[in-house]
């Protein structure tokens, strides 16, 4: 079991699920609706925390009854909070998703009122007894600072960078991670149209990482520091329920991966193994474990 700390998001997702996609302007009934909490680093560390990983998130969260609820479902999945920021006013984040119960596609739309949580709130934190941390990759400025810290002060901990929208100023925070896990909008978002292509070239530029990058329903890739790279298949499920997390499902599978040391091929098997587990159930639970304990 490892200690891991993921700095990012969590969120109040409201899921309609529909029959198919609506068009503009349609009137339509949804089939089922839940309210979850989710978030790309709170995913993650659910997942985390189901391979036997003990997780904590630092985040921001508004003392308010949503907040609670993000809370305590944390808590719930053995999540510990006491790293969050707790503040007076605003409002949780919120993504309002159609889901699409013939496709297992999720269509997200972003709410966000809320600080970013801060260089001084991670510098308070007690990251000695960590052995892993995980970024968001958001909030560019302060994640610098933090990077620069915790490489400072902590040089043996290794670091993850999730890479999933294209913020000004992130590629800055590529040399300073271990491990980049990028997602197919940010590809698209720099032109790119061959997964393996953008590694390549962001392994020109910063050669002491290693790679990933999701691809949905066409698996993923990566390319190791050593420069050899490695095409997945998606792991079809016998039904697509809900791809909803798919991508931060694959990032806990490559960090519990490595914390098992594994091979970076090996780890993206596992990781598309696992994401493909994910895309067959609704939520996050009770996904298969099998091959990821012991190095
Ligand atoms: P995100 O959830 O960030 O949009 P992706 O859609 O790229 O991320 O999915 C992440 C991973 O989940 C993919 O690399 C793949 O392994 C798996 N996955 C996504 N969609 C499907 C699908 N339709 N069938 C099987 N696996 C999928
Ligand atoms: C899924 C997800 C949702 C959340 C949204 C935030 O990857 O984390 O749970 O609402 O993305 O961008």
């Amino acid at each position: 079991m490892a200690k891991i700390l993921g700095i990012g998001n969590a969120t109040l997702d409201i899921i309609l699920t529909v029959a198919s996609y609506p068009r503009e302007d349609d009137e339509v009934r949804c089939i089922d609706r839940a309210i979850r909490r989710g978030g790309n680093a709170a995913n993650t560390l659910v997942v985390l925390g189901q391979l036997g990983h003990a997780c904590s998130w630092a985040g921001v969260l508004v003392d308010n009854a949503d907040g609670r609820f993000i809370q305590d479902d944390l808590e719930t999945h053995g999540v510990n909070t006491r790293s969050c920021r707790l503040v007076e006013t605003g409002s949780v984040p919120v993504s309002s998703i159609l889901l699409n119960a013939g496709t297992g596609s999720r269509t997200i739309v972003h709410y966000r009122d809320l600080p970013e949580y801060s260089f001084a709130d991670f510098r308070s934190l007690v990251l000695r007894s960590m052995d892993w941390l995980h970024f968001e990759g958001r909030n560019v400025e302060a994640l610098q600072a933090m990077f620069h810290w915790s490489r400072e002060h902590y040089p043996s901990i290794p670091r993850s960078l999730e890479i999933e929208k294209p913020h000004p100023g992130i590629e800055g925070l590529f040399s300073l991670a271990d491990i980049l896990l990028f997602s197919k909008t940010y590809a698209g978002s720099r032109g790119y149209a061959d997964p393996v292509e953008l590694l390549q070239s962001v392994h020109r530029h910063y050669p002491g990482a290693d790679l990933f990058c999701t691809w949905g329903e066409n698996g993923a890739v990566s390319l190791d520091r050593g420069g050899r790279s490695t095409r997945q298949a998606a792991s079809i499920p016998p039904r697509l329920v809900d791809t909803l997390g798919a991508g931060d499902t694959f990032n806990a599978g490559v960090i519990a991966g490595y914390l098992a040391q594994r091979d970076t091929a090996t780890v993206l098997r596992q990781a598309c193994a696992l994401a493909g587990e994910k895309c067959g159930r609704s939520g996050f639970d009770d996904l298969a474990l099998s091959g990821f304990s012991g190095p």
